[in-house]
């Protein structure tokens, strides 16, 4: 984080110098970037043994599961996007969904209120997880190795252990000191065993997450949906008032969602599709930006960053608007991504001023509420050209914190991410408008924005991240910054990330970007502009112009690598 801050103040300071540069790890044999060491490595093994992109993201995903408990999973949900040697693209959406037993007011109190206990921790949190499903989809479609060894190296992480890093031992330490201590399962399997705290340098073990990933290996996704592991979800929820019932796992099923695609300049942008709102809302900020000429003002100039701020409370808004589960709602995905209504939008922009988000919302007024910063992307690249952004989420940091008994695995509380107050839309937080209410069988609206930006004919950019709500806007920084600004991968997920989202009504500006000069001149155009923290962790390939791909790893995150394929040694690291 430092060091990018150190980066990030160059770039305000001056324009990029290109000598010697940190371009990241160049790799023409494939790359695997992602947030946690040991689980970049063990995808990068299987890329090693001939695996493609498809099977080193399931088999990345599988090992992210282990390594970092707090958003890697198999007990949520997420989306993959992947494009193949021949430049077909897919997007899969394996989002979690509510269980049949759900209802539009589960989450409110006798008086009304929501009761946010309920979504952010224990058994009434999750939604049916789809990760399982998922990655079975992508690899069934698109996979070269066998199922079983693509699994294997997360059974192996799980059952030797791996090496704790600073972050994932204190992480660990506070959950059990907190909500993860109240659960006797969350305890059981994350616990110290003898008592005690966990500390950098100690030894990971996973018995029974070992004994569920080897049994998915060995038996398939079917044994998560239809066998013993849906048999210990369910019971679980039985024992402890939840919802999810063998018949939610047995229906569940991922899907193929054609994704959302836009030009900017002489690029192609391919994002996921709803129930994600995030391709939707990028193509859209890219639409209204284009025209703009934001190179000529420079990424950094108060400027250009009021033009992104209003393209951003634009974008947002037309999200709580009209953004849901296309199963279930009608989303104007065309209208909302055609230069026309890009064009409409921009014609209330004016450049010399900001904009009230409660005027140009006066028919949805809300303050959407801050979402926890806990999900993980990673991108990877094969040697033939196939290419896998990938974003899935337990929502917060640890999901519901419950682990299923026996079992080994985290619980996502995604059902937080549903409109909880049907009808009430106020500036406290809640969010009522009718697509993202809650419906049995619903999938509930996402921000994750994996992308895949296209020249040519050629791929010039893998990413996305994690950071709930300003995904899309951290997402919307890296593209910008190479398909606007012209910069390298390094120096565009270096480039310091702001966040509006229509309301509440403030823009947050990472510290390096957050100069006394620059939030005086967005305060004197009308913004209530702030020094923010970190935001985001994008873990992206990006294609020079010689087309050398390069693993651009996040330096906000401590344990995140650029990973090349090679054999698996000793596993080690971790979050
Ligand atoms: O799907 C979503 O948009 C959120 N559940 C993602 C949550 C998230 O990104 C939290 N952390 N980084």
């Amino acid at each position: 984080m430092r060091k990018m801050l150190v980066v990030a103040a160059a770039l305000v300071l001056a324009p990029p110098v290109h000598v010697a540069q940190d371009l990241g790890v160049p790799s023409k044999e494939g790359l695997v970037v992602c947030t946690s060491a040991p689980a970049c490595d063990a995808g990068a093994s299987v890329l090693a043994r001939g695996g493609n992109a498809v099977d080193a993201a399931v088999a990345t995903a599988f090992a992210l599961a282990v390594t970092h408990p707090s958003a890697g999973n198999i007990g949520g949900g997420g989306f993959m996007m992947i494009r193949t040697a021949t430049g077909e693209i897919t997007g899969i959406d394996y989002r979690e969904k509510a269980p049949l037993r759900s209802s539009r007011t589960m989450y409110l109190k006798t008086d009304g209120t929501i009761d946010p206990s309920l979504t952010n921790t224990g058994y009434l949190a999750p939604g049916v997880p789809g990760t399982v499903r998922g990655l079975e989809l992508a690899h069934k479609r698109y996979g070269k190795l066998r199922w079983r060894e693509v699994v294997e190296p997360a059974v192996q992480l799980a059952e030797q252990g791996f090496t704790m890093s600073a972050g994932l031992a204190r992480g660990l330490n506070g959950q059990l000191a907190g909500r993860m201590g109240k659960f006797p399962a969350s305890v059981a399997a994350y616990g110290k065993p003898g008592g005690g705290t966990w500390a950098e340098g100690d030894r990971l073990v996973l018995p029974d997450l070992a004994k569920t990933l080897r049994a998915i290996g060995s038996e398939g996704a079917d044994v998560f949906y239809k066998g013993w592991i849906a048999d210990r979800i369910a019971d679980d929820m039985k024992a402890n008032g939840g919802l999810i019932t063998r018949e939610d796992l047995a229906a569940y099923q991922a899907k193929i969602r054609t994704p959302v695609r836009g030009t900017f300049h002489d690029y192609d942008i391919y994002a996921m599709a709803p129930p994600s709102s995030g391709g939707v809302a990028l193509i859209e900020m890219l639409n209204i930006l284009e025209p703009y000429g934001l190179k000529a003002k420079g990424p950094l100039s108060p400027a250009a960053m009021h033009l992104e701020i209003e393209a951003m409370r634009r974008a947002y808004l037309d999200r709580a608007r009209h953004l849901g589960d296309p199963d279930f709602v009608t989303v104007p995905v065309a209208k909302l991504t055609s230069r026309d209504h890009a064009k409409t939008v921009a014609a209330t922009i004016d450049p010399a001023k900001a904009s009230s988000s409660v005027e140009l919302g006066r028919d949805v007024v809300t303050a959407p509420p801050a979402e926890p910063d806990e999900t993980t992307h990673f991108s990877v690249m094969d040697r033939g050209g196939m290419v896998v952004a990938n974003t899935y989420t337990l929502e917060g940091g640890y999901g519901s914190h419950v682990v299923v008994k026996g079992a080994g695995f985290l619980l996502n509380n995604e059902m937080g991410d549903f409109n909880k107050k049907p009808g009430e839309t106020n500036l406290r937080g809640d969010i009522g408008t009718p697509a993202n209410l809650i419906d049995p069988g619903k999938r509930m609206l996402s921000s994750m924005t994996p992308t895949i930006v296209v020249k040519k004919g050629k791929v010039a950019l893998v990413t996305g991240s994690p950071g709930g709500r300003t995904i899309i806007n951290t997402v919307l920084t890296v593209v910008l910054g190479v398909t606007e600004f012209g910069l390298t991968g390094r120096e565009a997920v270096d480039l310091p990330r702001m966040h509006h989202q229509w309301l509440p009504d403030h823009v947050t500006i990472e510290k390096a970007g957050a100069t006394s000069d620059i939030l005086a001149k967005l305060k004197a155009l009308g913004h209530d502009a702030r020094g923010g923290g970190g935001q985001g962790d994008a873990e992206t390939i990006w294609i020079g112009p010689d087309g050398t791909p390069y693993g651009v790893n996040d330096k906000r995150s401590a344990d995140s690598k650029a990973a090349v394929p090679r054999s698996l040694t000793a596993p080690t690291g971790g979050r």
